[in-house]
């Protein structure tokens, strides 16, 4: 078994041993009863237990972000713990960069690894303002002797450069990766353009994954983004999952709802709605023990069909309201494949909806 992951049986046992076990499970029969009673059990979609990067890693869905950790926004001890309590249920995956707080994320981060390391995967990232000459390469030096790690799982480009720098950043990574500093590396913040351009160099199908903004509130990668990866085999690692500190989705009447159905809390909804495909990694940030054990509770909640059409209704994504009838509330236009654009990156199974709609007209 992979070391970062938990199996069902360790997974209960944690739960049993932070208190979880009664939402967790009333969650999982909840949503077994609920599916019962509205017919839509065939359809019930358990939450996701692991997703696949494309070296064959497999890490778990819901991981834990650090953008503001060890800087003063709850007790440092408060911090540590709720990340250690995110890393015993089974969140092992910890998302920081050389550049938050100024390097002081990862200093925090060096203590709730030390004596853990190989039980979790450490994502960090380079600035794209550090690239020329060995930029990455000192980057990723100043950022493990931060953490007190000799590696980093996961290595990404922050921001997008410029394409004509793509062949360097990717020539720099994998040097990292042939000297063991590095495991993978990946994008972040890169549209569909981007993408394709770091995909024309050499290496450059070697990304493991691209790190965007995803969650309810903000669905727009919905429309591009995260077709492309799928069409690419790419799992996307979303970032503010709960819409982020000023946008934040936990207090939503719908969301509570669904929540009360499943005997857990409006924010592991949220998450469990983000995690929903398998290919999406959620690194929701918490400094807060108690948050932190409400989001754990993602990775056991199955949302039912009917679920994920209430949630679709009151937050409609880029392409509106796929409604339970059959009939789709069409987007006013579709950059994917009307003209003038040639080539086309949307999703097959979004293409049928469009066209076969089309042709009803
Ligand atoms: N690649 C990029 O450009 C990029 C950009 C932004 C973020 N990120 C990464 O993504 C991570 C998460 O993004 P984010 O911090 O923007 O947004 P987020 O995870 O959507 O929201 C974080 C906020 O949610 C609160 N929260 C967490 N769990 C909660 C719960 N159960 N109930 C109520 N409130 C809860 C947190 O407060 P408490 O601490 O009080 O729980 C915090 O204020 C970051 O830490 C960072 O690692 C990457």
């Amino acid at each position: 078994m992979n070391r970062h992951l938990l199996n069902r049986r360790q997974f209960s046992a944690r739960c049993a041993a932070f208190g979880l076990s009664f939402p967790a499970l009333s969650a999982m029969l909840a949503a077994q009863a609920t599916a019962q009673v509205l017919g839509t059990g065939a359809g019930s979609k358990p939450a996701a237990r692991t997703v696949k990067l494309p070296d064959g890693t497999t890490v778990p869905p819901l991981g834990q972000g650090c953008w503001h950790l060890g800087q003063g926004r709850h007790p440092p001890a408060v911090e540590e713990e709720a990340l250690r309590t995110g890393i015993s249920l089974g969140m092992t995956l910890i998302d920081t960069s050389g550049n938050y707080g100024n390097g002081r994320s990862e200093q925090f981060l060096s203590h709730v690894i030390a004596g853990q390391r190989d039980r979790i995967f450490l994502v960090s990232k380079v600035e794209g303002d550090q690239v020329s000459g060995d930029g990455i390469a000192r980057a990723c030096a100043a950022s493990l002797a931060r953490l007190g790690s000799e590696y980093l799982d996961l290595y990404l480009l922050h921001w997008p450069v410029p394409s004509a720098q793509f062949s360097g950043v990717v020539a720099a990574f994998e040097q990292l990766r042939a000297a063991g500093k590095i495991r993978a590396w990946g994008v972040s913040n890169f549209n569909v353009g981007q993408m394709e351009d770091l995909f024309r160099v050499p290496d450059g199908h070697r990304c493991a994954t691209n790190q965007v903004p995803y969650s309810l509130n903000n669905r727009r990668i919905e429309r591009d983004v995260l077709p492309w990866c799928k069409q690419h085999n790419l799992p996307v690692m979303a970032y503010s999952p709960l819409g982020g500190d000023n946008n934040l989705v936990v207090g939503d009447r719908t969301l509570a709802q669904v929540g009360t159905i499943h005997g857990c809390s409006a924010a592991a909804v949220a998450l469990a709605w983000v995690i929903r495909s398998g290919s999406v990694i959620a690194i929701p940030e918490s400094g807060s023990p108690a948050h932190v054990k409400e989001n754990a509770v993602a990775l056991s909640i199955a949302l039912t069909p009917r679920d994920l059409q209430t949630l679709d209704e009151a937050f409609p994504g880029p392409f509106g309201v796929a409604r339970a009838s059959g009939a789709t509330q069409l987007p006013s236009t579709c950059s994917s494949c009307l003209p003038p654009v040639r080539r086309c990156n949307a999703v097959d199974s979004l293409h049928s909806i469009l066209q076969i709609a089309r042709r009803k007209r």
